[in-house]
């Protein structure tokens, strides 16, 4: 059972507006701005789910070519549809803008040079947002189960959009913090960019050593 109901919040922070708005935006209405930047359709590359899912390849090189604002804002509107424990939404993302943070992430991920990317996003557990009344380590399971899911959903946007990702898990959660000046704990660092070149998926173990029947 739910104590109260969450936030109003939206994923869209006070200090980030997605390019493109309605004229007749209200904030008060309920996922107008996320159903708004969803819509908007002209740079979908790919719309098939399972077409997306069987080309994503983790990327370590990007091209210099930039992201364009409506993919990130698309990006980001993704990660607002994952789905949440009660809904309590318990992650927050930092849009990473600053070049020098940038860099200064790069070190904070034990130095893997692909962290300084051309759009970096950083998916932080927020369990004080999960009002559910269970144990403070359920509200954290649940804070990094959203931040991972929500992650994921960016993830395959990205690559909906023609561009390709890395996740990066490998960080001192500390410095992170430090770097972009939050109490949260990150739970991963998405960096996102157009590859250098594309490459095939990786090879997966066979289903059925994948799958336990359980009857
Ligand atoms: C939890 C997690 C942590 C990861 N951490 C890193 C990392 O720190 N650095 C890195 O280069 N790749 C990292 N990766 C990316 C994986 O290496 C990559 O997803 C995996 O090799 C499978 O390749 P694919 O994404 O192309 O299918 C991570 C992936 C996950 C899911």
């Amino acid at each position: 059972m739910r104590d109260f109901e969450p936030d109003d919040e939206s994923i869209i922070s006070q200090d980030y507006e997605p390019l493109d708005s309605p004229k007749d935006f209200d904030p008060g209405v309920p996922n107008q701005l996320l159903d708004y930047v969803l819509r908007t359709t002209s740079e979908i590359i790919d719309t098939d789910l399972f077409a997306v899912m069987a080309k994503r390849r983790s990327t370590r090189k990007f091209s210099d070519k930039p992201v364009e604002t409506t993919k990130i804002d698309k990006i980001i509107a993704a990660a607002d549809t994952a789905p949440t424990a009660g809904n309590y939404q318990g992650f927050e993302i930092f849009y990473v803008r600053n070049l020098e943070k940038k860099k200064l992430l790069v070190e904070a991920c034990n130095k893997q040079p692909y962290v300084n990317a051309p759009v970096v996003l950083i998916f932080c557990k927020n369990p004080s947002r999960v009002k559910f009344n269970f144990p403070d380590y359920v509200l954290k399971k649940f804070a990094i189960q959203d931040a991972t899911l929500a992650a994921g959903y960016s993830q395959l946007a990205a690559q909906a959009l023609g561009l390709s990702s890395i996740w990066i898990g490998m960080f001192d959660e500390q410095k992170v913090m430090d770097i972009i000046e939050t109490d949260l704990v990150p739970s991963s660092v998405l960096c996102i960019g157009y590859p250098e070149q594309t490459k095939f998926p990786k090879p997966r173990r066979n289903l059925k050593d994948l799958v336990h029947v359980t009857w």
